[in-house]
């Protein structure tokens, strides 16, 4: 069955059919999903998510963009969140520089404190990085990242930049735009990676593969893109099927 390892079920755009939709997954063929949160409103949607929903999993989180609204009070409210049942990850958390707010510096902060929070309560990170390459990496190996363990969300850098994630053991996520035309440096990182370092990601509701780009995403269009992968590892679907579910039961440590 297919492991969904990021979505955002939390978001406006599934309240018209959020429970209709959800409780349709498996019956396609998907039996997990991680809800990861990005502020920390969507952390306490994904509590309730969670709770509702048992094949549902969470992972708690403020997304660089949001680290304007943290203080030392949300700070210690999301460490607790961390060691409730179901709750596999820190994330997503990171650096993203294509929008400057908050400045780089504010993001710095944040990123390092919760980074250094996954490494004490022994959960592995869920990275979001964009347009920020360098910063990222440096910061991940000068705390030692490699470590904690996780994955890269949504990766989109280079096969040089994956090298160095590969290097300190991380998973890559790997979602939509595997699927687009013009996504060449993607198709040769991932025909690069391993299928073992592979996850299954949408980032719900945004990035829908072809041919459902630029409509709403969700779990359900997460065949187009073990699809993709299979044809560009020239192996089967099936086994791409199979091989990302166990890396996400390993990554999350959640038993079969
Ligand atoms: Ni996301």
């Amino acid at each position: 069955m297919i492991f969904e390892s990021h979505a955002h079920y939390d978001d406006e755009a599934f309240e018209e059919d959020r429970g209709s939709l959800l409780e349709s997954l498996r019956e396609h063929g998907i039996d997990r999903v991680v809800n990861v949160g990005a502020s920390l409103e969507s952390c306490r949607t994904t509590l309730e998510l969670m709770e509702k929903y048992p094949f549902m999993y969470g992972a708690m989180g403020v997304h660089p963009s949001e680290t304007g609204e943290l203080n030392e009070d949300h700070f210690k409210w999301l460490s607790e969140q961390c060691c409730k049942d179901k709750v596999v990850a820190v994330g997503e958390i990171g650096l993203d520089y294509h929008w400057k707010e908050p400045e780089e510096k504010v993001q710095k902060y944040w990123f390092e404190r919760q980074l250094l929070l996954a490494r004490e309560t022994g959960l592995p990170v869920i990275i979001h990085s964009r347009d920020a390459a360098r910063d990222t990496l440096d910061m991940m190996q000068a705390l030692h990242a490699g470590e904690t363990g996780g994955v890269i969300h949504c990766f989109s850098y280079t096969k040089e930049i994956a090298k160095a994630y590969l290097d300190m053991d991380y998973y890559f996520g790997i979602g939509g735009v595997i699927t687009f035309q013009n996504a060449k440096k993607l198709k040769e990182a991932v025909a690069y990676i391993p299928l073992e370092k592979i996850l299954l990601e949408t980032d719900s509701p945004y990035l829908a593969p072809e041919p459902n780009r630029g409509r709403r995403n969700s779990s359900l269009n997460l065949p187009y893109v073990a699809r993709a992968i299979a044809e560009l590892k020239g192996i089967t679907y099936e086994e791409v099927v199979e091989v990302t579910e166990k890396n996400a039961q390993r990554l999350f440590r959640i038993s079969e």
